[in-house]
């Protein structure tokens, strides 16, 4: 069944380009707290330029205006393809772009001022929580709307993936940011000590798991299929993979609280689950490298590809890594050390990163009735650039953490420490030094997607809504 219709493509065309702004701006911002460590003068004595107050806004920016805006773009527009309908309620689908881009200039005003609820990646105070709330709603209602009103019986694998990290991070933002307001921007948390814990960091580890990883892959499964000329490789491992994924995430958040006051077995719950998490992180990594059997040769010649194929290369490191460091004997080596922003990196460089980055390659010119971006030099320049940046970053924080445990853990046979820790400290100067030129180059290859995407878009002479004829029915 062929059928011509308008998609609502509006939105995903400004969900598409605020994903690059905000990417540039987030890791800036980045590059700027790693220089901050090298050298702590680059506060310049402003308070709102402290490396405690940039920190969260590198988070906040990278993961839910960048990441957020990516997986926002791509829903939209992957739920409408193998919907074969346009979003339900428009208007509805607008506000949740202005919305979103309302929350992320209150958190970049908010969080240098210092106003701040103190939990990690929920640091937004609760009047904001309240808009999050609102925009949340509104993006649950125009997602599941549009699958409601589908023309296929079918839901496609990477649309389970996103209602999943749509109901997920709904459920997570609600329990977690239960608070008390004492203030307009001060609230207390309504739970009382290691229980305040517990639910942060199955909320923070959660955010993780359908943040960060559930819609990226709703992502993977349909870009990879699409770029590769191919079908996924086993439907059936999809499903395996999805159900696997999503039941045992919710109960591994205690891993981040290893030899704490956490009750032990909860502890070793955590850990257990983690261990587990390997079999579908692997399982969904190899359903997406196994679709490109028959495919590999367009590596050589299509960039967009190796940015995809690397991401999955990356997640799969990282998760495999993850489930080793929350090995308890492991966790006492690598916890507070620079190992853990080593495989945060990986994870959220170079899967998140990378497979935002490709799939917007495949996704931008498509939005604007072209087929391809305007140089595809540019992309395999931005890929290098980026791989090799990433790889710095990681390899620098991977020696760092391992020294720093191994100094700070060792004792001379009277039993005093052997390092003081500022020489661990020193120790570190140089790794510091690598990752500023790592993510240096990341942010360059960002700079240069941006003139690309500005090339593309202004090469374009016909008005914004182009007709496009939706897919055959699978
Ligand atoms: C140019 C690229 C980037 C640079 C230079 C950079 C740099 C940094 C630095 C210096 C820190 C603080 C480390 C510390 O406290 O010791 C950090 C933390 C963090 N970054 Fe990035 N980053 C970049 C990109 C990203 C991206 C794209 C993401 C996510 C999609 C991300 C997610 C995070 C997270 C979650 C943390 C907190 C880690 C933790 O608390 O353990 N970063 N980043
Ligand atoms: C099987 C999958 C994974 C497991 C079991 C896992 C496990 C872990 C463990 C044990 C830690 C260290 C906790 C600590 O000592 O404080 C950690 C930290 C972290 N991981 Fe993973 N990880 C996995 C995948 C990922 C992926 C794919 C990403 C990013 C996309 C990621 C992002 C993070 C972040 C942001 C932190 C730092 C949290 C913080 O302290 O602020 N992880 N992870």
């Amino acid at each position: 069944m062929q059928q011509t219709e308008h998609y609502n493509d509006r939105v995903v065309r400004q969900f598409a380009l605020m994903t690059v702004v905000w990417g540039i701006v987030g890791m800036l911002v980045g590059v700027v707290i790693a220089a901050q460590l090298m050298w702590p003068a680059l506060n310049f004595d402003i308070p709102w330029l402290t490396y405690s107050r940039l920190r969260p806004l590198h988070t906040n920016a990278v993961i839910f205006a960048f990441g957020g805006s990516a997986l926002f773009a791509t829903s939209y527009y992957i739920v409408q393809r193998t919907c074969h309908v346009r979003l339900f309620a428009d208007k509805l689908a607008g506000f949740t772009f202005w919305g979103w881009q309302a929350i992320i200039l209150s958190a970049a005003i908010t969080l240098p001022l210092g106003m701040t609820s103190g939990k990690e990646y929920a640091e937004l105070e609760w009047p904001i929580d309240i808009l999050i709330t609102i925009v949340w709603v509104s993006y649950a209602i125009v997602f599941f709307g549009t699958l409601a009103k589908r023309r296929v019986q079918h839901i496609y694998v990477a649309n389970w993936f996103f209602a999943a990290y749509i109901l997920t991070i709904a459920v997570l933002h609600l329990v977690n940011s239960a608070a008390m307001p004492a203030t307009l921007f001060r609230s207390y948390s309504v739970y009382p000590g290691v229980v305040d814990a517990m639910v942060q960091w199955w909320y923070g580890h959660n955010a993780v798991g359908f943040f960060l990883t559930a819609g990226f892959l709703g992502m993977m499964y349909y870009f990879i299929p699409k770029q590769a000329g191919r079908p996924v490789f086993s439907y059936r491992l999809s499903v395996v993979h999805f159900w696997s994924l999503i039941s045992l995430y919710m109960w591994a958040g205690p891993h981040h609280l290893i030899y704490t006051s956490l009750p032990d077995w909860v502890q070793s719950l955590g850990m257990v689950f983690s261990i587990m998490l390997i079999a579908p992180s692997w399982g969904g990594m190899i359903n997406g490298v196994m679709t490109l059997s028959g495919a590999w040769h367009k590596l050589r010649t299509d960039p967009i590809l190796k940015f995809l194929v690397v991401s999955l290369s990356f997640y799969g490191m990282s998760t495999f890594e993850g489930p080793m460091m929350s090995i308890k004997s492991v966790n006492a080596l690598s916890h507070y050390t620079d190992w853990t922003i080593g495989h945060v990196h990986s994870g959220a460089l170079g899967w998140v990163a990378m497979i935002s980055v490709g799939s917007l390659y495949a996704l931008i010119p498509r939005l604007y009735g072209l087929d391809r971006m305007y140089s595809i030099k540019a992309i395999d320049i931005h890929f290098w650039t980026t791989t090799i940046g990433i790889v710095l970053y990681v390899a620098a924080m991977w020696i760092a953490g391992l020294m720093q445990g191994l100094m700070w853990r060792a004792v001379n046979t009277d039993g005093t420490l052997t390092y003081t820790f500022v020489e661990a400290l020193k120790a570190t100067y140089p790794y510091y030094a690598v990752r500023v030129l790592g993510g240096f180059m990341v942010f360059c290859g960002m700079l240069l997607m941006a003139w690309n995407v500005w090339k593309t878009v202004s090469s374009v002479k016909h008005g914004p809504d182009i007709p496009v004829l939706a897919p055959a029915a699978h």
